[in-house]
This record gives C-alpha cells, structure tokens and sequence, in this order.
C-alpha cells in the first residue's frame, strides 16, 4: 500500500479503545480517520520456514518497525528470504528492511538479534500426518532451549512469543531457559484456534467473518477448551442460531483444525492463519496497544487456576502480558479449562528435564 508519506512515517489508523480486541480489522486499512506513526524498533523472527518466513513478511509489510530480523541453521536461507522479501518493497511499498542471518550451533549470528524488543521463536520441526503435535517434545524441546539460550544472552529485554510445538510446554521451556519474567515470555495459540473457530462459524452460518465472534482457551492441543457461550454473531448468541450438535460438531473441528490442514498437506503444517496471529500479537506489544487476545499465558490465580501456562485472553503490551483477562464461563467450560490446566502442568513440569 503506497501512502506517499516521508520515509519514516506512514498512515496507520487509530487504534480506538473500543475496538482493542484481538479480532478488531486491520487498522492500517482504515483509511480516513487516520494519524502518523514513526517507524521504529528491531523484531527478530528466529526459524525461517514456513511458519518464520511467513511471519517476517508480515511484520514488515505492516510496516511500522525498522528492522525485522529473521534467523535459521541452514546456511544462507534467511538470507536469501531476507534478500526475496526486500524486493518485495517497492511493489508493495513499505520501508521496513528484512535481515537475514544464519546462526550456527555455538550461537553464531545471534548478535544480529541484539536490541529486538520481540523475538518469535518458530524454530522447530512440523508434525507429519498422524503426528501429534506431543510427537515433537524431544526434538523440539533440544532445539526451543537452544534458541532461547541463545535470545537471553542477546536480546535481554526482549518479549519473546513462542510458537514452536507442543506449544503449552515449548512456551514453558522458553521462559525457563531465558529466565525472562513469566509476563514477557507467551505463545500463540488461542489466536489461531479461535481465528479457525470462527471461520468454520462464518461458513456454516455463511455471514462474514467479521460479524463473528468465537473464543477458544486452554490448551493448543486435545485439551483446547472452544467456549461456545462467548460465541455470538452480530451480537447474537451462536446457541440461538445452530442447534447444539452442530455447534459441537464446529467444535470438534476447531480442535482437529491443526490436523487437518497436516493431512492435506502432507509434508509441514499449517502457517499462513499461524503466522497471521502471531504477526498480530508481536504487533500488539510493539504499539503497547493493550489489545485483548486470547495466548497462552502465565497464569496464577486467574480462574482458581495457578503456577501454569495456559491459554487465557490477556492484555498485551511493551511488557508482554499486561494482565490475564477472565472471561465469563459456564460450569462445565470452567471444569473443562481447570482439566486442561491440569493435563499441561504435568507436561510443563517435564519439560525442564528435556
Ligand atoms: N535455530 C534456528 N532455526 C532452526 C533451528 C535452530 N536451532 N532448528 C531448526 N530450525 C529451523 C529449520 O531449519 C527450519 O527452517 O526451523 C525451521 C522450521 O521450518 P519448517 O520445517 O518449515 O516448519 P514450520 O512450518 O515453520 O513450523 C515451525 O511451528 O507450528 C509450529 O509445529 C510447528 O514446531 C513447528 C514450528
């Protein structure tokens, strides 16, 4: 989008208080009631595959940071990522630049995420078809504390969001391995089941996407907690407007929507809705927007649940989490989130032995 301003400043729409929730549009696309923002500010995206790469073309054709850094292990492809996505510049007209940088085992490379206010670990394997994402703890276990070792030593400051698999624990072992303070260490998750929620909402119901809205908590994997009495469509409850076995049967499907796309594909995972969130999240905290969304956050205290991370909504900001927002539950939508919490504590406590 080209917009014809200075090299430093682009139009970006207002931010309204009313509209600081994760599904609000897009507000560099609300033209009209707009104001300028300075360009500013390092995002590293470490792991360039498709969840990575992806990731980093997001955040640069937002345009609103200078620098968006992107890693790998593999000689010369975050580079030549980096080179691609730059060229992409003048056609879609944005100023950011894309860096790319190999890493090597020792943590070679890394000084190039030195100063990142976010970094984004994506660095990890994919499941294949018939994997559960739980299939990847060992391999992805050696790789996310490596990483994260590596982002403590130089990106100090930094909130770091973690979207490697099993998410719930990698997020875990994140904050253990950096040490950073639980609120600047989270995952993506909740954005993306909730995001497929309501897609699968929009096409039965055949309304815009918009005009939905679904909630999903817990955690990114069996115990994902989809919570049907926050789901409404312009305004009205979905249990109005789908019997309850189709509702379930949407449910069922935002819970299998990761395995899904795995078995279409056939090789990798899903990553264009994955990276759309965690795009948007890391965009949230670079503008201190305090933006509601749902992640998987430290949680202590918040629905009698304490000591785990879980997925929760929460407040984002420069300092990560702001605070964990609770939402109205059902019964047995706050028993089904307490099991979820008890079934990722016991894996979150495993998973500093890996
Ligand atoms: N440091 C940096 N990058 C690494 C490291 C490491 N130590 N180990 C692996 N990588 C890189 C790989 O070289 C590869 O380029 O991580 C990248 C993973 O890319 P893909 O195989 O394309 O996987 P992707 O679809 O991007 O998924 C990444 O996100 O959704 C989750 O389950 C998924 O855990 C997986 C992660």
């Amino acid at each position: 989008m080209s917009t014809g301003v200075p090299n430093r400043f682009r139009r970006c729409g207002l931010w309204y208080p009313q509209a600081l929730q994760w599904n609000a549009r897009q507000p560099h696309k609300w033209i009209g009631r707009t104001f300028q923002v300075a360009r500013s500010g390092k995002v590293a995206v470490i792991g360039a595959g498709f969840y990575g790469s992806t990731t980093a073309q997001r955040l640069a054709e937002y345009d609103i940071f200078e620098t968006v850094v992107l890693t790998d292990i593999i000689e010369g492809k975050p580079e030549g990522l980096a080179l691609d996505m730059n060229q992409s510049r003048p056609i879609e007209g944005f100023e950011t630049k894309v860096v790319g940088q190999t890493t090597g085992p020792n943590g070679e490379g890394y000084e190039a995420i030195a100063g990142s206010e976010i970094v984004i670990i994506t660095a990890g394997l994919p499941r294949k078809p018939g994997m559960s994402r739980m299939d990847l703890i060992e391999t992805n276990a050696k790789i996310v504390r490596q990483v994260s070792e590596n982002v403590a030593r130089h990106a100090p400051d930094a909130v770091v969001i973690v979207v490697s698999n099993p998410l719930d624990e990698m997020t875990a072992l994140a904050q253990i391995a950096t040490q950073f303070p639980k609120n600047r260490v989270m995952g993506q998750a909740g954005m993306l089941d909730t995001a497929r929620f309501t897609h699968f909402v929009a096409e039965e119901l055949g309304v815009p996407v918009a005009s939905v809205k679904t909630l999903t908590l817990g955690s990114h994997g069996d115990t994902m907690v989809p919570v049907p009495s926050a789901c409404t469509v312009d305004g009205k409850p979905l249990s109005e407007l789908l019997p309850a076995e189709k509702i379930e049967e949407l449910v069922t499907r935002t819970r299998n929507g990761g395995a899904e796309v795995v078995a279409l594909l056939k090789t990798g995972s899903a990553y264009y809705a994955p990276s759309a969130a965690a795009a948007r999240m890391a965009r949230a905290v670079h503008e201190d927007s305090g933006a509601v969304m749902p992640v998987c956050a430290w949680v202590e205290g918040e629905y009698g649940i304490s000591g785990v991370y879980l997925g929760v909504t929460a407040e984002l900001g420069k300092e990560g989490v702001k605070r964990v927002v609770e939402t109205q539950l059902t019964d047995s939508e706050l028993a089904a989130l307490k099991e979820a919490a008890e079934a990722v504590r016991a894996k979150q406590a495993d998973v500093q032995h890996l």
